[in-house]
């Protein structure tokens, strides 16, 4: 699915469920594993995650088809898309926010999937069995008091994924995917059945689906959109570059669907694992980034097999992270190289470098020099926040409302049903959502969340 040179003809994705592995590839990564249960602890747990459900069904599915079907209309990177739908119209800007968001999104990310690298070699020389909750605690701060070590990781995790961008072997990667990732869903399960098996997990259990809604703030209902628009990859391009490598006979809106469905049920049943096992070896919900990473090794610890399924679940994990940094990288290579005509090779180690650079600095800000922050928020934070909170969701505002009012409806529905072949029965409603809900919703959801308005 990758290009070597920017006027070669365009290859794409083989099948229908290349286009939902390697979409799907994108969208469940460290924001399902990760982020999802860290964000849903800082903002009260069940209510929190109703908001999210909802944004993913009615403001991120809508997103996500419309971003998919961007792509495969234009054949282009964003950046080009926009300048081939619209000619002369300055929407192509939103391809350059893209690009931006990209090396801010890819920054922390890897960041956090050095940890994983990181956890991996302890599961693998058996450091969490028969350990206490401080104690694993104390894995992760002295790991991170060491400074240079997650920095080592880091880099090594931008080398892999520039390795593979380079090597244009995402669609190899797709032969790979396709067994590893139920493996990953399989992992979750097994993970799920210990977790509320523990003491006290019901605490957990009441956390993630009792819904309180006096635990939301304006800040949590704008976190819920942003974490829809992060676990689900859209508002910056991504999923507009995947779309340009679909053919033009397949069916993008049930690829969309199955993808959501996937990935919001992977999230869940993160939360499902981590929130019980948070109760019940009395870790703070609120804990922040780490809160993965302080709970899980606990469950390994506390299981029959537990060497193995550690070492195994965070195998998966990076292969997923992987996966998601990909396709993230792959927004600002595939512009370089068909805009800018630059070879994939020096695109991605270009882009690489400039990754890393940030990075570097996102690592170190986030536990060893406060001093890299912004208005008492580390670096990491703020890439975190801004990117997730803001750049998405105003890149998804301005997606829906290209395609909702500037591609033409009579264009728009032939790309959907593929020239007639698919039924879009549904279509009218996707449009209303595109055309009203969804654009009034996030930009509701965003003066509200940054306290302009107020109901
Ligand atoms: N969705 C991925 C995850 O949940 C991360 C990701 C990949 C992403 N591509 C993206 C996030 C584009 C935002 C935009 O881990």
């Amino acid at each position: 699915m990758s290009n070597t040179s920017g006027n070669k003809q365009r290859e794409s994705f083989g099948s229908k469920f290349g286009i939902i592995a390697a979409t799907a590839g994108s969208a469940i990564g460290l924001g399902n594993i990760w982020r999802f249960p860290y964000v849903a602890g800082e903002n009260g747990g069940g209510a929190f995650l109703l908001i999210y459900l909802g944004f993913v069904l009615l403001i991120g599915l809508p997103v996500m088809l419309s971003e998919l079907t961007i792509g495969k209309a234009a054949q282009r990177n964003p950046f080009g898309a926009f300048r081939i739908l619209r000619p002369g119209e300055k929407w192509f800007l939103i391809g350059l926010m893209g690009i931006v968001a990209a090396f801010m999104i890819n920054a922390f990310y890897t960041v956090v999937a050095g940890w994983t690298l990181e956890y991996l070699l302890k599961a693998l020389t058996n450091q969490f069995s028969n350990k206490s909750a401080t104690e694993i605690s104390e894995l992760f701060s002295s790991f991170q008091q060491t400074g240079w070590r997650p920095v080592v990781w880091t880099l090594i995790f931008i080398v892999l994924t520039a390795t593979i961008v380079i090597a244009g072997i995402e669609k190899g990667i797709e032969k790979y995917t396709k067994i590893l990732m139920p493996l990953l869903f399989v992992m979750i399960i097994i993970l799920c059945i210990r977790a509320v098996t523990l003491p006290n997990s019901l605490e957990g259990l009441k956390f993630l689906f009792k819904p309180d809604f006096s635990k939301i703030s304006n800040k949590a209902i704008l976190e819920a959109l942003g974490q829809a628009f992060f676990s689900l990859s859209v508002g910056m391009g991504t999923l507009i570059t995947y779309g340009s490598y679909i053919k033009k006979k397949e069916n993008v809106s049930s690829s969309a669907t199955s993808v959501v469905i996937t990935d919001t049920l992977i999230a869940v049943l993160a939360g499902v694992a981590i929130f019980p096992a948070v109760f019940s070896f009395g870790i703070s919900p609120a804990s922040g980034p780490d809160l993965v990473f302080q709970t899980l090794p606990n469950i390994f610890s506390q299981m029959n097999g537990g060497y193995i399924f550690g070492l195994m679940f965070f195998f998966l994990l990076i292969v997923a992270a992987l996966t998601s940094t990909i396709s993230i990288l792959e927004v600002v290579v595939v512009y370089l190289v068909e805009e800018l005509k630059m070879n994939r090779k020096k695109a991605t180690i270009l882009a690489s470098l400039g990754i890393a650079f940030l990075a570097v600095f996102c690592s170190l800000s986030l536990y060893n020099v406060p001093e890299i922050a912004i208005g008492g928020k580390s670096l990491f934070g703020i890439l975190d926040y801004t990117s997730s909170n803001i750049l998405l969701p105003l890149g998804g505002f301005l997606i829906v409302l290209f395609v909702a009012w500037f591609m033409g409806v009579g264009k728009l529905k032939d790309e959907i049903s593929a020239g007639g072949k698919y039924n879009v029965s549904l279509f009218g409603l996707y449009l209303f959502l595109i055309r009203f809900v969804a654009p009034l919703a996030i930009a509701a959801v965003f003066l509200y969340g940054i306290g302009l308005l107020k109901f």
